[in-house]
């Protein structure tokens, strides 16, 4: 993989302790890109309104420039909309009554958390950070060393997910490492992340309409109930076609080897079904799994199919959020194992939690274009 113009040096795992904090802190201030724990994934942070910093960002996920990032905040008082105005990030004058009472309600209701707000941009946020878009994504991370980290830095925090472009979002800093190590000066270490998929991306026009961009640890129904209205769905777009938030490109959370979705859970194959997992892991010397709740898929499969199965599941119990929690690093187990191809089951619910796992996996599962 090309390192272009990222100067390879060692990442040190800063601590979370005041010094590791304050470590960070200084080499945010200095200008560098930092790996950030937050409640959801881990972030690689840069000062907001240092373009030189999020320069050094998109080189090192060597991520396209038409991806907008998002701006961590410290959980502003209300009115948030006057907060993030004064801080230069939000242009509050474009938003109508209706926007800012919707803000408002959102940030009481999932502030700090996993809600990310897109909202029109004050100028002074750099177009690097919102890949020349007038909005400008703002999400308040409930994570405590992300948080005292934004204070001890003094300035928001823009961060991509820190992974590679295109790859699975680290949950551990250990993960960062894998994905960036050498490429940037440091890791804050907040240990494994509490809700293991990424925010959801709500964009609030200036009229307050509502559109949910990607669904992530806030479930839409709650966002529903608080909004008083259900967020209209953004399309997936195409590549190239004027992207509304990238994170919806099809093949965005995707494992190094080729992973396959099942249509059904394992112990529910149709024997056509099962013939057609047959045919997928002939070529196979050995499958990984990801099952979703049933200890004994992985046995059912090798019997199925003839070859040695590496499995992991999700959650015993069935439990969302432990699946929530568990689904990138499981994946970058599997991916890591020794087999030749990915299979994972469905998931079994669509409420809650179960709308961006079904996604992740979808997207996880999307055929990739070179
Ligand atoms: O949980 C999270 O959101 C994590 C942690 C680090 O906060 N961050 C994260 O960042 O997932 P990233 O860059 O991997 O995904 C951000 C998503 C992308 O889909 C991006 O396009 C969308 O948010 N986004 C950001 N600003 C936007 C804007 N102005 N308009 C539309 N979409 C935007
Ligand atoms: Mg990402």
């Amino acid at each position: 993989m090309s390192n272009a113009g990222v100067t390879p040096a060692a990442t040190v795992l800063l601590p979370p302790s005041p010094a590791g904090i304050a470590e960070a802190a200084r080499l945010l201030r200095a200008g560098q890109a930092v790996g950030l724990p937050t409640e959801t994934v881990y972030g690689l942070a840069a000062a907001c309104f240092d373009e030189a910093a999020l320069a050094r960002v998109f080189a090192a996920k060597e991520r396209p420039t038409f991806d907008p990032l998002i701006v961590h905040v410290d959980a502003p008082a209300a009115p948030v909309v006057d907060a993030l105005a004064a801080a230069g990030l939000v242009r509050a004058a474009a938003l109508d009554p209706l926007a800012r009472a919707r803000v408002e309600a959102l940030a009481a209701a999932f502030w700090p958390g996993p809600l990310t707000l897109v909202l029109p941009k004050d100028p002074r946020v750099p177009d690097l950070a919102t890949a020349g878009l007038p909005t400008v994504g703002v999400r308040a991370p409930r994570h405590p060393v992300a948080r005292a980290l934004i204070r001890a830095a003094g300035t928001p925090l823009a961060a991509p997910s820190a992974n590679r472009f295109g790859r699975i979002s680290p949950t551990t800093a250990a993960a960062v490492l894998a994905e960036l190590a050498g490429r940037i000066p440091a890791v804050l270490d907040g240990g494994p992340a509490e809700v293991g998929l990424e925010s959801t991306v709500v964009a609030v026009a200036e009229d307050g309409a509502l559109t949910l961009l990607r669904p992530g640890g806030v479930p839409p129904e709650d966002l529903a109930r608080v909004a008083g209205v259900t967020p209209t769905r953004a399309a997936a777009p195409r590549p190239g076609a004027g992207l509304a938030a990238p994170g919806t490109l099809d093949s965005h959370y995707a494992p190094g080897r080729p992973l396959t979705l099942l249509p059904a859970p394992v112990a529910a194959l149709t024997p056509a079904q099962g013939d057609a997992a047959r045919a997928a892991a002939a070529g196979a010397s050995a499958v990984g799994l990801l099952a979703f709740a049933d200890a004994g898929a992985g046995e059912r499969l090798a019997a199925l199919v003839g070859r040695p199965v590496v499995a992991r599941t999700l959650s015993p119990t069935g439990d969302l959020a432990e699946a929530a929690r568990g689904l990138f690093a499981h994946l970058r187990a599997l991916d890591e194992a020794e087999v030749d191809l990915l299979l994972a089951e469905p998931c079994p619910v669509e409420a809650g939690l179960g709308h961006a796992i079904a996604d992740r996996l979808r997207r996880a599962s999307a055929v990739r274009t070179p």
